[in-house]
């Protein structure tokens, strides 16, 4: 009927590998019965005993499924798709939402274009199907997708290969996806590469990303039942399943999460208790550097492993691929990670334990169970070290340490080219106070190594590039960030780091909330609607910050957005800050350093003491992609411009600067001021 052959058994531990085929002409799915060797042991704490079977792989040939159980878990996969159709676990039959297709329950899926035309939303299936790694702690699967002309047009020029591994005692499986493309591919942009589950919309009901940000969930239908906001992603509940979530506002882009932030979320099913977990081990192969944004978990319930996305950032961090360069990269491993509870601890409990897990995985990252040999192991990586100081005459006459810089490794660009490299790997961690900081696990390869610093404005470069090569420890020394700096500080209105979450973010219209931030400080601009309160905060007249006078906790609007005049038509607005001089100095140039927290199909425009003069003094000119105030997002790409004054521009009565956002076609254009400086000129 059947055969079936064992590849080893070793001694006391029973480890043990089943490779069981099903041979083509097999009419019947069913196998062995599994528990000849069965083993009783425990996992950490005693909330994971577990029945250790070794992995078994059966290939259910007839059915077009392959089917993987460790004993914790069973996991089904499409052939040769390499979709994940099943998740038996802790008695429940799939985790996944069996009233989804198949192939609609755990994919991957890319969004690409060719340069200038529309983009395509590919899922991407496997055409061919292979047992990478076989041993008794493991098992390896690939599902590759080739390219070739003959599917030009229907797939991206990209040869994909989705990796699964399912290792002995842990209940959960590793994914990766290698993407690769030979010299001469045609050119393409990709904006997208991620993982999507599906799970069981009546059964996982909690979601968590953070120890603040979690929460009953309203379900899929209920986005069906009530009203579409200013975008589709945004609904107000008005008849949920869950009355408690009547009158919120639902959408996905209330979950998001920097990259930094972004390890572990998913969700909980209460009955049996068991959390689904995506446990994100490494930045180092995620875009745009570790402040980028984005999505989680979301209602479906969905959980995502983003690896490219424009979120918060716009299509400049999208993927180019131009004059057939060869190209090739690892997103992942991440872990998709099950956990249960037997004994009393509530959810909670799960939560924790999957933070536990998460920092397990970092821990023990670059994993030495991936042999994938473009995926270096610990020792063919290396590691850089060194101390960051600052030097501003005009902050002191000392070098200040590099507190709590962000430091990082990136390939090869100007400063500050970080935050839109989207094609390399990189290597972020943020140094101690006194600025002294190491980065280990660091590929081989050519790099630049770039900082900031919360409180300090602009982007440091260490000028020779830095070349990592198998277990190099390299010892930087002394780095000094000289920031840019004209003349001494007159006023300055906020605080450098990147973000606008320190001014004016107003309560969310009552009727248009989510009830999770309401009582938070921390995430209160993650709600609904925050940009159309400025109408009511400046009905008449736009926002006049008033220097000395002014705080801009209170007084400045986090968002510098258009006016909806009520008609579908938007005016542009202009902002003004009023300051006096004791004196005019004729020495040279003031300066007026501006640092832009978000920009979104923005244009602004600054005018001194003559609001109507054309062309205006300074303009970024049409900047921005980010959708940062739509997407709640505080922040999306950061832009500093050092702006020279003229002193014959300034005088010492009263002095006005006018901020014009002069792009107003819709309620989503506008900036995000992270930071404005007046100096005065250089001082001999
Ligand atoms: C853990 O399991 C061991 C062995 O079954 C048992 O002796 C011990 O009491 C358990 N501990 C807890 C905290 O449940
Ligand atoms: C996996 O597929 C087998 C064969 O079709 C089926 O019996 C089993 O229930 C599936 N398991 C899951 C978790 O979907
Ligand atoms: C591209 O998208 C635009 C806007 O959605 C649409 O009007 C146009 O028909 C599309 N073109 C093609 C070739 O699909
Ligand atoms: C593939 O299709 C694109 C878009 O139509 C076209 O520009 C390109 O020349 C084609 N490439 C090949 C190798 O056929
Ligand atoms: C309505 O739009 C027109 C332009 O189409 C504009 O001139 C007018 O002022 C707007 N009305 C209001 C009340 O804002
Ligand atoms: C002062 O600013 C003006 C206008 O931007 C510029 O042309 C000039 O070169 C600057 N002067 C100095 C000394 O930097
Ligand atoms: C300058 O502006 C401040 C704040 O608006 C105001 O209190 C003050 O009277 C003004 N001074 C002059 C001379 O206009």
């Amino acid at each position: 009927m059947c055969c079936w052959r064992q590849w080893g058994s070793v001694g006391l531990l029973l480890l043990l590998l089943h490779l069981l085929m099903m041979s083509a002409s097999s009419s019947s799915g069913k196998s062995p019965p599994r528990c000849l060797y069965c083993r009783k042991v425990l996992g950490k704490g005693n909330s994971t005993a577990f029945v250790d079977v070794g992995v078994q792989l059966r290939v259910h040939s007839s059915e077009q499924v392959l089917v993987v159980d460790n004993g914790l878990f069973q996991l089904n996969l499409s052939i040769p798709g390499g979709d994940v159709t099943g998740i038996r676990y802790n008695g429940i039959d799939n985790l996944l939402e069996t009233l989804r297709d198949d192939f609609d329950r755990g994919y991957w899926d890319v969004v690409w274009n060719w340069p200038g035309k529309n983009i395509t939303f590919d899922r991407v299936h496997g055409t061919t199907f292979e047992v990478v790694t076989e041993n008794e702690d493991l098992l390896e699967l690939s599902f590759v997708r080739t390219w070739d002309v003959s599917v030009n047009e229907t797939f991206a020029p990209m040869n994909i290969d989705k990796r699964y591994i399912i290792r002995r005692g842990i209940s959960g499986f590793y994914a990766y996806g290698i993407l690769d493309r030979p010299e001469g591919w045609p050119n393409i942009d990709m904006d997208q590469v991620r993982i999507v589950f599906k799970l069981q919309k009546d059964l996982f009901h909690y979601m968590a990303i953070s120890d603040e940000r979690q929460r009953i969930m309203p379900m899929p239908e209920d986005r069906e039942t009530g009203l579409p906001l200013a975008y589709p992603e945004a609904v107000l509940l008005t008849n949920p399943t869950n009355q408690d979530l009547r009158g919120e506002v639902d959408d996905k882009y209330q979950y998001s999460c920097e990259n930094k932030d972004n390890r572990v979320h998913g969700w909980i099913c209460g009955e049996p208790p068991v959390g689904f977990w995506m446990i994100t081990p490494s930045n180092e192969f995620r875009t745009a550097g570790p402040i980028k944004q984005d999505l989680t978990s979301h209602v479906g319930p969905i959980t995502l492993s983003m690896f490219v996305s424009t979120h918060y950032a716009g299509k400049e961090v999208g993927m180019k691929f131009r004059n057939g360069d060869r190209w090739q990269k690892v997103f992942g491993p991440v872990l998709v990670y099950l956990n249960s509870i037997t004994s009393e601890g509530g959810v909670g409990s799960l939560w924790e334990d999957a933070k536990g897990q998460m920092a397990y995985e970092a821990e023990t990252w670059p994993y030495d169970f991936v042999l994938f040999q473009a995926f270096p192991l610990s020792d063919e990586r290396g590691s850089v070290a060194g101390q960051l100081l600052v030097a501003d005459r005009y902050m002191t006459k000392d070098y200040m340490w590099g507190d709590s810089a962000y430091v990082g490794l990136a390939p090869p660009g100007e400063a500050g080219s970080w935050q839109r490299e989207n094609k390399g790997y990189q290597f972020w961690t943020q140094a101690d106070k006194k600025g002294r900081f190491f980065i280990e696990k660091i590929r081989p390869g050519n790099y630049n190594l770039y900082a900031w610093l919360p409180g300090i404005i602009g982007d440091y470069k260490y000028d020779v590039n830095v070349i990592i090569t198998p277990g190099c420890a390299i010892k930087l020394g002394v780095l000094v960030y000289k920031p840019p700096r004209q003349g001494p500080t007159l006023w300055e209105i906020g605080i450098p780091d990147r973000t606008a979450s320190e001014f004016s973010v107003p309560e969310p219209y009552p009727t248009l909330s989510n009830f999770l931030y309401t009582t938070s400080t921390q995430d209160k601009f993650r709600q609904y609607g925050l940009w159309e309160r400025y109408m009511d905060l400046y009905p008449e007249s736009d926002l006049v910050y008033a220097v000395g006078v002014s705080d801009y906790s209170r007084d400045w609007f986090f968002a510098h957005v258009t006016r909806n005049t009520y008609n579908l038509t938007y005016k542009a607005t202009t902002w003004q800050i009023i300051f006096e001089l004791e004196e005019v100095s004729q020495s040279g140039n003031y300066t007026l350093q501006l640092a832009l927290a978000s920009a979104n199909e923005a244009d602004l425009q600054v005018r001194f003491n003559d609001p109507s003069i054309e062309p205006a003094h300074f303009s970024t000119g049409q900047i921005g992609n980010d959708n940062a105030i739509a997407r709640h997002g505080i922040h999306g790409l950061y832009w500093l411009f050092s702006i020279q004054v003229p002193c014959s521009l300034l005088g010492t009565r009263n002095n006005t600067i006018f901020l014009t956002q002069a792009q107003a076609k819709g309620a989503f254009q506008g900036v995000m001021y992270d930071y404005i400086r007046l100096e005065g000129p250089p001082k001999i």
